[in-house]
């Protein structure tokens, strides 16, 4: 297995496999880019069907949390860890705390979290034997997702504005792909603000509760994505805008939290053939990380600090979008070459 001519490897700084014989534990921790500061990423704990699955994902999400926090301002760089196994029934506490030993061992390069398989309880433990874990059960930040779900608004509020030229979201379709934690939180606010509501879930009783509750539209999952409307939010799964999507499409904005809704790059070059305003992922959902970032400001955390600071995922989305204008060019280029400038500027900052 090929690391450094892997196609998903990007100059990455450390790249960590771990093993631990008495729990289990078989992990990868990938420290993408540590100028802007400590690289913070969650633990992902996954049942891969090979180790180079593992690899791949890991290198790919560490470097999309270097994006995600230069473009929301966040002095930390991308990092990212991925246990190999099935969380429910190959998580231990002795794996969690063989995990949270290797974080240890890198000494505040990298800060680790929960994401998808892990939960704020497997922080707690992994928690017990390094200082280099966010968003613990207690003292921490709590669940991140009505942060994230309200960055999301922001955004949607700055593509209707710039697509569309409406200030308001009253009487704006808006189709929710998926209802879990985010998604349903988007809802409720999406309906607070007089957006008319389609939703669909894989769970019907989560459709239901956004009907009975918001008033919403309730579509199959197939249908969702080409549902006349003016934004669709994908919450659900990533690469969702892929080529069988694409054509099907019916909407103005497409402005969502899910991670990496491009299947590729060249799916948002559809996008921008289309005239849909795509609001690149890893801005518009960057909220989660700003919250639980704020845990490590000198005076602990404070909500009403975090909800503050999510002001600059809609300064950001409404900078994109100009550039992409001004250039004719895809949003999402035109937002990989601005976190890339902002890299830039910080390297010559520090060499100077
Ligand atoms: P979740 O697991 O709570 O919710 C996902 C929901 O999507 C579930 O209700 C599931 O049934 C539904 N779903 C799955 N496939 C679907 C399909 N094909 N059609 C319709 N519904 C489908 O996840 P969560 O935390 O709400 O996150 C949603 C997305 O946002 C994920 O891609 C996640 O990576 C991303 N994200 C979440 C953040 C957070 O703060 N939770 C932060 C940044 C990104």
């Amino acid at each position: 297995m090929d690391l450094f001519s892997h196609a998903e490897f990007d100059g990455h700084e450390e790249v960590h496999f771990l093993h631990h014989r008495e729990s289990g534990l078989r992990a990868i921790v990938a420290l993408h880019d540590t100028t802007l500061g400590p690289a913070i990423g969650g633990c992902r704990m996954w049942p891969y069907a090979s180790d180079a699955e593992a690899l791949a994902d890991v290198l790919r999400l560490s470097r999309g949390m270097t994006y995600k926090t230069a473009m929301a301002g966040l002095a930390f760089g991308g990092g990212k860890s991925v246990v190999i196994g099935d969380p429910r029934r190959d998580k231990s506490p002795a794996l969690l705390r063989a995990f949270g030993r290797a974080v240890e061992s890198l000494a505040g390069r990298y800060y680790t979290g929960e994401d998808v398989g892990t939960a704020p309880a497997d922080m707690d433990i992994a928690g017990g034997v390094t200082r280099y874990v966010l968003g613990r059960s207690e003292g921490g930040s709590g669940d991140p997702s009505p942060m994230t779900a309200r960055g999301v608004l922001l955004g949607i509020r700055v593509a209707v504005r710039h697509r569309l030229g409406r200030d308001r979201l009253q009487g704006i379709t808006v189709a929710v792909q998926g209802l879990g934690h985010v998604g349903m939180s988007l809802a409720g606010l999406l309906a607070e603000e007089g957006a008319r509501l389609v939703v669909a879930d894989l769970d019907p009783a989560r459709s239901e509760e956004a009907a009975r509750r918001f008033g919403a539209r309730v579509v199959d999952g197939t249908e969702i994505l080409s549902v006349p409307c003016e934004v669709l939010a994908p919450c659900a799964l990533g690469g969702v805008i892929d080529d069988h999507s694409l054509p099907r499409l019916r909407c103005a904005v497409i402005a969502g939290a899910a991670n990496n809704q491009l299947a590729a790059p060249r799916h948002g070059d559809g996008l921008h053939e289309r005239r849909i305003l795509y609001a690149p992922d890893y801005v518009i959902n960057a909220g989660g990380v700003i919250n639980i970032a704020e845990e490590l400001h000198p005076e602990g955390y404070r909500r009403e600090r975090a909800l503050d600071r999510l002001g600059v995922i809609g300064e950001r989305l409404a900078e994109v979008f100009t550039r992409a204008a001004r250039r004719d060019e895809p949003t999402h280029r035109v937002a990989d070459a601005m976190a890339r400038e902002i890299l830039a500027a910080a390297r010559r900052a520090r060499a100077a």
